[in-house]
C-alpha cells in the first residue's frame, strides 16, 4: 500500500466506503456530504476486485459494503483485517444477517456491522462509535521497548525493526498491533529501510502537542504491509531547531496508549526528551559492537544511565556483528562479559549479506532465511529476564510519560 501524504492532516473525519451498489453509494454520499467535517472517499466495485489492498492512508473508519454469500468476499475481507491491522476500524454492511456470517465477522475482529437497508442515522452513529477506538478509557497497558547506540552504525535501526516484527507477529490472536517509532528526527533511517514515506509531520504539533489526539496520530503513521505502524518525520539533516520536548512527550503518550508494543530508535545524542524515554521503557537495550572502544563505550553509557536514573530499566548491551574468533586475535566473548558483567545481554551475529537482503526488500530476515541466528537471539531479548529483584510496580501505560514528563 503505497500511498501518498494527505494534502492537509487536518481533524477531519476520513470516511472510506467501498460499495458496488449504486444505491447504497448514493445513500451514502447523501448521508455524508451534510458534515463539513467529513472528508468521504467512496471506491466501487466489490472487495475482491482490490486484490492489490484499499488505499486507506488518513482514514478514521472504513466501511465495507460485502456480500457475504461470497466466500471470495470473506476471504478478500480475512485479508484487508490482517494488512490493516490495528486502525483504522472497519464497519461491514451485509445483505443479510446470517449467524454464521456473524461470527466469522466477530473472529476477524471488525469493528462493528449492520445490515441492508441501513438507516442513514444508524450508519453515521456506527461510524462515529467505532471511529472512537475501543472506549478510549481502557487504554492498553503497552511493552515498551527502547534501543540506544553506544557508537555510530552499531545498529540499532537494525535490531529495532526486527524486534518490531516479531512483536507483531507475536499475538496470540493474529498480530499485535505494534509501534515502531524512529526518534532520529535528524538522520532517521526506518524510512529507507522499510520502503515507507514519513508522516510525522512536527510543524503540524510544534507549540501545540495537545493537537495531536488519536485522529492526527493516525494520519501521522506510515502502515508497512506487515501491518507494522511506524512513526518517522522526514529527515531534516541541516536542521538545528530543537524540538519541543512537550511535542515529544505528547507523542510518546499517544502511542503507548494506542498499541500494544512500541518501538523506539532512538539517536546517539542525548537531548532534553532522551531520559523520559529511557524512563517509561520496560526494557532499555544499548546496542554497541566488538571493539574496544565499542565496549568502553557501552560500559560508560551504562553507567551514566543508572546513575542518572536508578528506578529506571536497566540497561542490558548488545554487541552486535559478532564474530566468534577461535584462533585469530582480538577481542572474544570473554572479554565483553569481563568488560560489561552483568549489564551484557547477548552477543548478535554478524551476517551482513543476509541483512542487507532483508533492509532492501523491506522484510524481517526471517522471511529471507527462516531459522536464522540473528532473528533467534532477537527473539531471546523478548523473553522477560529471570531476576533475583522483585519486579517494579507496573505503571500503566497512558501514565508512564506523564509521570516521567512532569518537570
Ligand atoms: N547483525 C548484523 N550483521 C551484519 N551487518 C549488520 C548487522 N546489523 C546491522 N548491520 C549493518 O550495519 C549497518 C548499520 O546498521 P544500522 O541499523 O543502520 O545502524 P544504526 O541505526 O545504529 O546506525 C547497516 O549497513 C546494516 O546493514
Ligand atoms: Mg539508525
Amino acid at each position: 500500500m503505497r500511498i501518498g501524504r494527505p494534502t492537509s492532516p487536518t481533524s477531519k473525519t476520513r470516511v472510506v466506503v467501498l460499495t458496488a451498489d449504486p444505491g447504497f453509494e448514493e445513500a451514502v454520499r447523501a448521508t455524508f456530504s451534510a458534515g463539513a467535517q467529513i472528508d468521504l472517499k467512496v471506491i466501487n466495485g466489490a472487495l475482491s476486485d482490490h486484490a492489490q489492498g484499499l488505499d486507506l492512508e488518513g482514514a478514521t473508519v472504513c466501511v465495507i459494503d460485502l456480500d457475504a454469500a461470497r466466500e471470495i468476499e470473506m476471504i478478500a475481507l480475512q485479508e484487508l483485517m490482517i494488512q490493516i491491522g490495528n486502525w483504522p476500524p472497519v464497519v461491514v454492511v451485509t445483505q443479510t444477517f446470517d449467524e454464521n456470517v456473524c461470527r466469522r465477522l466477530l473472529q476477524m475482529r471488525v469493528a462493528d456491522f449492520v445490515t441492508k437497508p441501513v438507516s442513514p442515522v444508524e450508519l453515521v452513529r456506527t461510524c462515529a462509535r467505532v471511529a472512537k477506538g475501543p472506549t478510549t478509557a481502557e487504554a492498553t497497558e503497552s511493552q515498551i521497548y527502547t534501543f540506544l547506540p553506544a557508537v555510530g552504525g552499531a545498529g540499532v535501526t537494525t535490531l529495532a525493526i526486527q524486534t518490531a516484527m516479531l512483536l507483531l507477529n507475536s499475538g496470540q490472536r493474529g498480530k499485535a498491533s505494534t509501534c515502531l517509532v524512529d526518534l532520529d528526527f535528524q538522520h532517521g533511517a526506518v524510512p529507507d529501510y522499510l520502503d515507507l514515506q514519513p508522516q510525522l509531520n512536527l510543524d503540524e504539533i510544534q507549540g501545540r502537542p495537545e493537537r495531536l489526539d488519536r485522529q492526527l496520530l493516525e494520519v501521522m503513521l506510515s502502515h508497512h504491509p506487515s501491518g507494522l505502524a511506524v512513526v518517522a518525520a522526514p529527515n531534516r539533516p541541516a536542521e538545528t531547531r530543537s524540538l519541543d520536548p512537550d511535542v515529544v512527550t505528547r507523542l510518546l503518550d499517544m502511542v503507548s496508549t494506542h498499541f500494544d508494543h512500541v518501538v523506539f530508535d532512538l539517536p546517539r545524542t542525548w537531548f532534553s526528551w532522551t531520559d523520559s524515554v529511557l524512563m517509561g521503557s520496560d526494557k532499555l537495550f544499548i546496542v554497541s559492537e566488538m571493539t574496544v572502544p565499542g565496549l568502553r563505550h557501552a560500559k560508560q553509557l551504562v553507567d551514566a544511565i543508572t546513575d542518572r536514573m536508578p528506578e529506571g530499566p536497566k540497561p542490558q548491551v548488545i554487541i552486535n556483528r559478532f564474530e566468534q574468533r577461535m584462533f585469530s586475535p582480538g577481542l572474544r566473548k570473554a572479554d565483553i562479559e569481563q568488560a560489561l558483567g552483568d549489564s551484557f545481554e547477548c552477543a548478535i551475529p554478524n551476517n551482513y549479506a543476509l541483512v542487507r537482503e532483508a533492509i532492501d526488500r523491506g522484510v524481517p530476515l526471517d522471511e529471507v532465511k527462516p531459522g536464522n541466528k540473528i532473528t533467534a537471539q532477537i527473539k531471546k531479548l523478548l523473553i522477560p529476564r529471570q531476576s533475583a529483584k522483585p519486579a517494579a510496580v507496573p505503571v500503566p501505560a497512558e501514565k508512564k510519560f506523564k509521570l516521567s514528563w512532569a518537570r
